[in-house]
This record gives C-alpha cells, structure tokens and sequence, in this order.
C-alpha cells in the first residue's frame, strides 16, 4: 500500500500554551494538570539547533499493475508515546498520529491524496484509559462510561459524507471499547473529489478537541492533481514542497513535559497580560525553532497554523517575500505577493518564496502578531524558524537552473463568488458570556444557543447562502464550517456597538435591533487580496458584520457525490476556543443578562466550542421530484 516513509519537514510554530490553559481553566473547575514545577524559560532553548524535520509521508491512493491509481487504504493509530521537541529537552511525552508506535509523529504524517481516487482510512486508537493533559470529565461532553480518552478525527477542509465527518460526538475509544452516540465504524472514506489543495487532520472530540490537539493528534493532508504539475510548474517534490506545520507549546521546567495549566482563573495569569505568553516555545513539524538548508531557489511552502490560539504575523528577513499561491484548501485565481500576512488558527497559507533573492546567506521567519490578536500592546517579534541558504558562490540573479515558476494565472477557473446566486440571508451571532462575580466560566455562543440546542442551519444541497456573521466578542476565533467554501464579500463595521450589543443581549435578533440603521455609514473592511478565493476558515472582525457567500456545492460540480443529507450532520463553528478575559463592564453586563435569560443551565453543561450543528437537506426541487 502506497506508504513511503520520507523525513520531512516538521515545522512548529511556538503557539501560546499558556493561553490555552488558562481559557481551558476558567472552564474547569480548579485543578493543577500535576507534576507541579514551573514553566522552563523558553529563552534557555538555544534557537536553530534541530533541522526542520520531513513528517512520513504516506500515499493515499495506490498503483495497480499497469500504473493505474486505485482508491488507497491506510490505517493510522493514535499512540501513546514520546517526542523530541529539541535537542535539549528529553523525550516528552504526546499522543502522535502514526502508522504505529515507533512511527508516530508530532504532527502526525502528512497524507498525500490524489484528486478523485477516494482515500479511506482506519483510524484506530491505542490511548491509556486516562489523558495526561487536564480533563475535567465532568465538563466534557465525550464521557466514556469505560474510561480510555475519547477521540475522533476530522479532516479540516475535505469533503466527505457527515458519518466520516469526524463528527465531534462519533468519538470513540481505546478498542472501541466506548463509542458516542454518533460514531461511524471505521474506515472513514474520503473522496477527494474536490479541487487540489491543503487539508489537515486533527481531533475533533467533544470538548476534548484542545487538549487532544495540544497532545500531538494533528497533521498535515495534501490533495494533489495532475493538473498542478505541468501547467503549473511551482517547485514540486518532497525537498522543494514542504509542509510547515506551527504550533507553539510549554514545557515543565522539572522533566520537559508538555504544560498545560488548568488552574488560570486568577486574572493575574491572564494571558492578555503575560509577557510570558510570547516565552512559549514556537514549533515547526514538531521541532523548536528548527532550521532548513535551503538552495538559492524558489520553494513551496505550506503553512499551518495549528496553534490553539496565537496569531501569527509571519514576515522573512533578507529581504524575502512570500507569493501567496492559495489559501486554505483552494488555489487562488492569480498569485498575490506580500512582505508579511496574518495566519489565524487553522488557516493554511500557502506560499512560494525565492531564496535567489535573498541578501544574506540565512533568513528568519519571524512572527510579530500580538497574542491575544488584535491585542495592541505586547507585540515583540519571535522567531519561528531560520533558513540557512547555501553559498553557492553565485550572484542572486544567477538561478536560471531552477526551471521552477508562479504563473501569471493559477487556477481561474472556479466560479467567481456571486451574491446573485444566494438563495436566502441567515444571521449569525457570535457572544460571548461571561459569569458574574468571577471570572470563570466564560461561554462562547453562535445565536445564543449552545451546540446541543437543535439544530436551526439546515441548507439545501446545491443552494449557495449569504451568511451575515456578526461578531459581538472580543477575541479572536476564526470562523469554519464543514463541508462547503466560503468567500467574504464584506466587513462592515457597526456604529454604536454598545447600544447594539445591548439589544443583542435583550432580543438577540439582529434584524429587531436594527442591524441595517447600524451599519449605515460603518466602515468597510477589505479582505487582505490573499483572502478573497474560497476559503474554509476566516478571522471575523470584532465590532462588525462580515458577509460571506456560503457554498453547499462542490466547486467544481453542483452537485455532492454521496448524500450529505444522512448521517448526523455537519457543523460550523469558531476553530479555535480562546477564552478571552472580560476586558469591558458591557461583557459582565452581557454575562449576567444572558445568564438569566437564555441559559440558566449552562454552568453544567458548558461548551465553550462555539459550535452549532448544521443539517444538509434536499433542496425543494428534489422534494418535488
Ligand atoms: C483499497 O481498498 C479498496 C476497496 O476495498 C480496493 O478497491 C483497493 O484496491 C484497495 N487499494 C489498495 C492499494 O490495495
Ligand atoms: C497556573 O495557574 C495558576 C492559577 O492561575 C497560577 O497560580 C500558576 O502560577 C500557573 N502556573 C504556571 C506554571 O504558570
Ligand atoms: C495561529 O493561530 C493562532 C490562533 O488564532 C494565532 O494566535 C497564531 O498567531 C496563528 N499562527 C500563525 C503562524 O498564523
Ligand atoms: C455581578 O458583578 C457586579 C460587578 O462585579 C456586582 O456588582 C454584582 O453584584 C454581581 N451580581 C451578582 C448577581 O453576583
Ligand atoms: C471576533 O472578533 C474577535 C476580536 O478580534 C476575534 O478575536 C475573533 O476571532 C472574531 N471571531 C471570528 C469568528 O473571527
């Protein structure tokens, strides 16, 4: 079965633990993730000593005789096992995604599938009967009677039926000795027939979808298509074309293990405040602040940002720039080029950079974004990882040998978004709740409604939707929704947010509270040009209405190849839970008010996934038939 085992980059960007923590403490009750000890002084790792690995590579299609490419099967576990982050910390302990236990990875190994040849895959889980990150069972949805640690996979950006959606309640654990009430039994097929691009792969289980990532269960997947490489002709192989996969994590000082602070409900500790929350360690493929050897050429780069909660703002040095060629899982029409850009939570950038044109013989990759993002205070440039480019002795015009190139046009020929095509508008609002008195716990809604509420999004197959997406919170969490594509069309501002957001509050009905009278006059927003094709996951501004142009249709056809409309379903939600402090007396407002009004059972039942359910149904036509 197509698996070849390659070393490949593994590139970790230092995302903010401690951010994640303490959001993760103020929904839990109090309770150390135990081993005690202090945080290691991320400024004691020296920088650049570890290549920047290649993650395996396993093929997700096959050969038969003949060279024909046939449907590929793989089996993937989830061990319990260690992981060098660096050269001088010890062996750490992770849950990695592999092909077995000696051969799993952090992050997992990149899956290379090829456009429609379907890629199933068994994903099987070999984790103890308790996690060695905090999980306060009590809280989590995913409730094994049997104990073991719940865990699910989805495949962020694929489209695929709802049963190998990874649906966050399909979890299942150790044998299958536990499943939840919407598990499909393995494989999980993915079809593939969806335009070339990135995908990536992560935990998805109910309330445990943070933690699990944070312990290693996330990984890099490519769809690829003969259309690419001719006519296309961007740098290609394994050594050119890397995934970089970013995280930033914390370490016990005491024995390296990987810190997860469940106790943040002081505000003291909040991360906002901390400038310990930039002394993370930034990861890329699974290795501290790595570096790469690399020619006086052009490169392609796949950039993830499977941090839980840290923006980063990547920018190179030695006058580098990046040619961004997509952004998330689909190609832009043109190349767009740009000095520095904002990658949110699982955002994938995905950019062609030429080293021919560097002024000196190594480059960093920096990243100056302020954690929390938009914060304004607390930005300082980190490094992510260097590039140690090779003195060949030639002057930087002189790379005619590198036969590589972005082409003036890329892939131009998706739709054009069109706002004339939508069948109806629907309002989603995002809030954020906090508890009175303390600070804990903080809840993040869409509409008011918690995940387990029934379902109210139920597009029609085929239809394309205006959604408005207001968002009333104060921090920043990206916007994805499962199975379709969406493009941003605007971002306006709304004028007199307070008096808003009070009506929100009282009414949550955007239209009562006169959403149209507010955003008269409102500032527009231009999408970054890099963020304009169809993406699957985009930063919503603060304060604003952002209109997109939602697809339930494959982009290249009008129709799904399997029924979207059987299984549980699908859902849409916030990617990352960054539980943000209070940082206005409106929220304590807001907290006490819709503690009254709509959810006096959420202290037991929380969720802070910012996540509703969304049902596919036959569109009209079909009904008729
Ligand atoms: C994978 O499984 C499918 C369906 O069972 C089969 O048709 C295909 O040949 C298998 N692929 C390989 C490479 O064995
Ligand atoms: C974890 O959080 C607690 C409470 O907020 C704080 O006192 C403690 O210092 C934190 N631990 C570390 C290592 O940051
Ligand atoms: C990754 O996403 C997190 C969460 O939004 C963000 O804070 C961080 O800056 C992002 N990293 C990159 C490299 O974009
Ligand atoms: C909510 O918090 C405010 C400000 O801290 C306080 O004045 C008020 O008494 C609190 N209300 C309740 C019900 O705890
Ligand atoms: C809402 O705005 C906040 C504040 O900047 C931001 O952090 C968050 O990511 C936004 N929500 C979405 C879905 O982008």
């Amino acid at each position: 079965m197509g698996e070849r085992r390659s070393r490949r980059a593994c590139v970790f960007a230092v995302a903010a633990l401690v951010l994640h923590a303490v959001a993760l403490g103020r929904g839990e009750e109090s309770r150390s993730s135990g081993g005690g000890g202090g945080l290691l002084d991320a400024r004691r790792l020296e920088k650049f000593v570890d290549e920047l690995p290649d993650m395996p590579r396993l093929r997700g299609y096959g050969v038969a005789e003949g060279g024909r490419i046939v449907a590929g099967n793989l089996t993937i576990g989830m061990y319990d096992t260690t992981w060098k982050f660096h050269r001088d910390l010890p062996h750490t302990r992770v849950f990695a995604y592999g092909t077995s236990k000696e051969a799993a990875t952090v992050p997992g190994p990149t899956i290379e599938a090829m456009q429609g040849v379907p890629t199933y895959v068994t994903w099987t889980n070999h984790l103890p009967a308790r996690h060695f990150l905090p999980w306060d069972r009590t809280l989590a949805a995913a409730s094994p009677g049997t104990g073991g640690v719940p865990t699910v996979v989805h495949l962020h950006g694929g489209v695929q039926h709802s049963t190998s959606d990874g649906h966050s309640l399909a979890w299942f654990t150790a044998g299958l000795a536990s499943t939840g009430p919407h598990f499909s039994p393995p494989p999980y097929a993915y079809p593939n027939r969806q335009p070339p691009g990135n995908l990536w792969y992560h935990d998805h289980a109910m309330g445990l979808t943070r933690v699990n990532i944070l312990a290693g269960l996330a990984g890099a997947y490519r769809v690829s298509s003969p259309a690419e490489e001719g006519p296309l002709n961007l740098p290609s192989g394994a050594a050119l074309d890397r995934n970089l996969v970013l995280f930033d994590r914390d370490f016990r000082a005491s024995d390296g293990s990987l810190f997860m602070n469940a106790t943040g409900n002081n505000p003291d500790v909040h991360p906002q405040w901390q400038p310990e929350y930039f002394g993370g360690v930034v990861c890329v493929n699974g290795k501290a602040w790595p570096f790469l050897r690399v020619a006086r050429r052009r490169y392609r780069f796949r950039i993830l940002n499977a941090s839980n909660a840290r923006f980063f703002r990547l920018a190179l040095s030695a006058g580098l720039r990046f040619v961004h060629v997509a952004s998330d899982s689909v190609y832009l029409p043109a190349p767009v080029d740009t000095a520095r850009f904002l990658l949110a939570p699982s955002e994938i950038a995905d950019v062609v950079v030429d080293f021919a044109s560097a002024t000196s013989d190594t480059a960093v990759l920096t990243d100056d974004a302020p954690a929390p993002y938009p914060g304004d205070n607390n930005v300082e440039t980190i490094a992510v990882m260097k590039f140690v480019i090779e003195a060949d002795g030639r002057s930087s015009s002189e790379h005619d040998d590198d036969p590589s190139r972005v082409p003036a046009r890329l892939m131009p020929q998706y739709p054009r978004p069109d706002p004339k095509e939508a069948s109806l508008t629907r309002r989603i609002t995002m809030y954020e709740y906090t508890k009175n008195g303390t600070d804990e716990p903080t809840h993040l809604y869409l509409n008011a409604r918690a995940y387990t509420d029934p379902v109210t999004e139920t597009p029609a197959e085929g239809s394309t939707e205006l959604w408005d997406v207001i968002n009333l919170t104060d921090d920043n969490h990206p916007l994805h929704v499962h199975l379709a594509v969406f493009a941003v069309l605007e971002q306006r501002s709304l004028r007199g947010l307070d008096k808003f957001k009070d009506c929100m509050v009282r009414r949550n009905d955007a239209g009562a509270c006169g959403v149209e009278r507010h955003l008269a006059g409102g500032r527009r927003h231009d999408a970054p040009r890099q963020e304009r094709g169809w993406k699957n996951v985009f930063k919503v501004r603060p304060g604003a209405v952002t209109r997109l142009l939602v697809r339930f249709k494959p982009l290249a056809e009008s129709r799904f190849d399997f029924d979207v409309t059987t299984g549980p379903g699908y859902v849409y939600h916030c990617h990352v839970s960054v539980l943000p402090a209070p940082t206005s007396s409106l929220l304590w407002d807001l907290v006490l008010l819709i503690n009254l009004r709509f959810m006096p059972q959420i202290l037991d039942h929380e969720d802070n996934e910012m996540m509703r359910p969304m049902k596919i149904v036959r569109s009209s036509i079909d009904k008729m038939q």
